[in-house]
């Protein structure tokens, strides 16, 4: 099976998750990607979504689903994403495509979390994928300089992008994430972090993971 079967399958397994005429939040990447297209499929059943990006947004009305301002929503049931690491723990980094700021947002909104990604994600310890960390564009080398001395890592800038906010992304390499709670909580006390990737303090509460096998559930 290949790594897009192993998204595809998570994605229609995703579908179960979908709360029946509410409003769903949705993230932004691969993976995303293949559960927006699934869940094209059932548009008819939900009022609409939230998106995690721009690219999201246009994704979903491409297809025809209402994509809601978060400041317009009560509630959503449901925020459905992939991430680029989990740990056991169902803690995960994310932000490889540069959205953690608007995910981080929309999962905390949201009464649960489903987590879909295939097996190669999940690993013992986090800090193999760099972790990004939004920052201001002002604030760049003082938070590399910060993150050095009080985290740990070599931080990055990530070269020729910007976030849908207008910021930078730093990508912290060489970290062993341990405590990802109190990593979470420390980097985003720095000033002049917008929010970075971990999503432990608000970690996912089913993680979904596409193996050779069939769909993987981890969580309830
Ligand atoms: C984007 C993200 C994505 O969820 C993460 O990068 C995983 O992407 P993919 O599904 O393409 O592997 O956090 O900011």
């Amino acid at each position: 099976m290949t790594q897009d079967e192993m998204k595809f399958a998570v994605a229609q397994e995703a579908l179960k998750y979908v709360v029946k005429d509410t409003i769903i939040g949705v993230g932004t990447g691969s993976t995303a990607n293949f559960f927006i297209d699934a869940l094209a499929t059932m548009k008819g059943d939900i009022k609409g979504c939230v998106a995690s990006s721009v690219a999201t947004a246009e994704r979903l009305e491409g297809h025809g689903i209402k994509v809601f301002d978060l400041n317009e929503v009560e509630a959503i049931s449901v925020y459905i994403d992939g991430a680029d690491e989990s740990d056991d723990g169902l803690n995960l980094i994310k932000g490889g495509g540069g959205a953690l700021t608007r995910e981080k947002i929309v999962a905390a909104v949201a009464d649960k979390f489903v987590c879909i990604a295939d097996e190669s994600k999940l690993v013992k310890v986090m800090g193999n994928f760099p972790l990004p960390v939004e920052v201001i564009p002002m604030a760049a080398n003082y938070v590399m300089h910060q993150i050095t001395r009080r985290i740990g890592g070599t931080p990055f800038i990530r070269e020729n992008f910007t976030t849908d906010n207008g910021n930078l992304i730093l990508d912290v390499e060489g970290l062993k994430i341990t405590d990802a709670k109190t990593m979470e909580t420390e980097i985003d006390s720095i000033i002049g972090v917008v929010t970075n990737g971990l999503f432990a303090n608000r970690g996912a509460n089913v993680l979904l993971l596409g193996t050779p096998n069939g769909v993987k559930v981890v969580g309830t």
